[in-house]
């Protein structure tokens, strides 16, 4: 187990220290094959979920520095305190294990300083754990959820902290009816399967056989607003690990798969091969650059799932609520808006560019789509309808298209039991060629 502590502790500082996403830092320590996985995953994501609240306890006890670099302690008092706190592991273990590992790690002056504020954090856990609130982001974080209101973003927390189920999708409804049934799962209103999230994925029923891929409920719905798209020419502009190019084949359309990332494609046609599902064409390049002087062919549709910030992604990732500020939101909105002046070089006449971002600020949503409608007069607005998608007659899934027909869902949107991550899709007509 200490082992198993020490390795949380360093995925913990690699996190915070270094901004690199929980599965980047466990491929960079190589853990993923480590035979106490269960228990590192359950130590770094409770740290994550309650962060900020282990913060605010620890500052009672210590001074917060000055560096933004953390030191391997900090990060260890943040692990053993989630562990004191939420993993009911006796007070003298947590003690003595942490206790030993700073001394290894770093000296007995700083063990015994982390040694005082462990047990004066036992002395008051029980008054502390009442005080528990539901104020998970930090103050930085806030800032990103700009434009939504106090009670959105208090709803918004509490979801986020949730573990997220398993949602996969088949290639057809008749398919996902038959998995849902073999996989014991529930049938979702899009035709998602929605299990109970244990267990190793590559273990499951059906995943050798290709008859499904992992995919939330909300990640579904980009290409399911666009309706019938068989035997029409799609360009999926950024389009690794490759969830939305496999909806597009299997819907019929000829789909070109593009991504700058080598290493995500080569997982994209790993997935269309286990899937058994072809692309018409796969390219590894710089959208901007691909589009900047494009001669090709035009598209019917351009499918533009942008790079961005993740943060609708936070059931998943909690790292990315202590990770991403609103500097990072800019820097995605600038590229974002590159990609979508250029998309219209490949696209037909009376095209649609479809917008995508799993992202729940509304920076890389609705405010970018609304400036760039106004600064932009080759394109009109389709606003989404709720008969655009076959929800299989669920009436309460209106609420995930707003007033001005984009979809924009949220963790705590309940049309299936369990939530959805945040997405935001905006329908784009091209009018005229400029
Ligand atoms: C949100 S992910 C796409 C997810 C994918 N569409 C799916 O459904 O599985 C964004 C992708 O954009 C790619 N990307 C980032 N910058 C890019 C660029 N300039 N040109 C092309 N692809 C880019 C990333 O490598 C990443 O795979």
């Amino acid at each position: 187990m200490s082992n198993a502590r020490q390795i949380s502790v360093e995925i913990i500082f690699q996190i915070l220290n270094n901004k690199v996403f929980f599965s980047e830092a466990k491929a960079a320590l190589k853990v993923e094959e480590n035979a106490e996985i269960s228990f590192i995953n359950m130590l770094v994501l409770t740290t994550l979920r309650r962060l900020t609240f282990i913060k605010k306890v620890l500052y009672q006890f210590i001074k917060k520095r000055a560096t933004p670099n953390l030191r391997f302690v900090d990060c260890a008092l943040y692990v053993a305190a989630a562990e004191m706190l939420f993993l009911e592991t006796p007070d003298y273990a947590v003690i003595n294990s942490y206790v030993e590992l700073i001394k290894k790690k770093q000296d007995k002056y700083v063990a015994n300083f982390a040694n005082g504020v462990l047990r004066n954090l036992a002395r008051i856990k029980d008054k502390v754990i009442w005080s528990v609130t539901s104020e998970f982001f930090p103050p930085e974080f806030i800032k990103v959820l700009q434009g939504y209101t106090h009670e959105q973003i208090r709803q918004i927390e509490e979801y986020s902290i949730q573990e997220a189920p398993l949602d996969l999708s088949c290639k057809s409804l008749e398919q996902a009816k038959l998995w849902s049934s073999k996989l014991d799962g529930t049938l979702l209103p899009n035709s998602s399967i929605r299990l109970e999230n244990n267990g190793k994925i590559s273990a499951l029923p059906g995943y050798r056989e290709g008859a499904w891929w992992v995919q939330d409920f909300a990640a579904s719905l980009p290409v399911l607003s666009l309706g019938k798209v068989e035997g029409l020419q799609v360009l999926d502009l950024c389009a690794a690990p490759g969830g939305k190019t496999a909806q597009l084949i299997s819907y019929g359309a000829n789909t070109t798969a593009l991504d700058i990332s080598k290493s995500r494609l080569q997982t994209l046609k790993e997935n269309l091969k286990r899937l058994n599902l072809t692309a018409q064409e796969i390219i590894c390049a710089d959208a901007l650059t691909y589009l900047k002087d494009y001669a090709g062919p035009l598209f019917d549709i351009i499918l533009l799932d942008a790079p961005c910030s993740a943060s609708g992604t936070l059931r998943r990732h909690p790292e990315l609520m202590h990770i991403k500020n609103t500097k990072d939101i800019k820097e995605a909105a600038k590229l974002q808006r590159q990609l979508l002046d250029m998309a219209g070089n490949a696209l037909k006449k009376d095209g649609i560019l479809l917008y995508t971002v799993c992202s729940i600020a509304k920076a890389e949503g609705e405010k970018q789509i609304q400036t760039f409608l106004e600064q932009n007069s080759d394109y009109r607005l389709l606003p989404i309808k709720i008969n655009d998608i076959d929800f299989s007659g669920t009436k309460s899934l209106s609420l995930l298209i707003s007033k001005e027909g984009y979809i924009r869902t949220l963790p705590y949107y309940s049309g299936p039991q369990g939530g959805m991550d945040s997405f935001f899709v905006a329908k784009l007509q091209k009018v005229k060629n400029s």
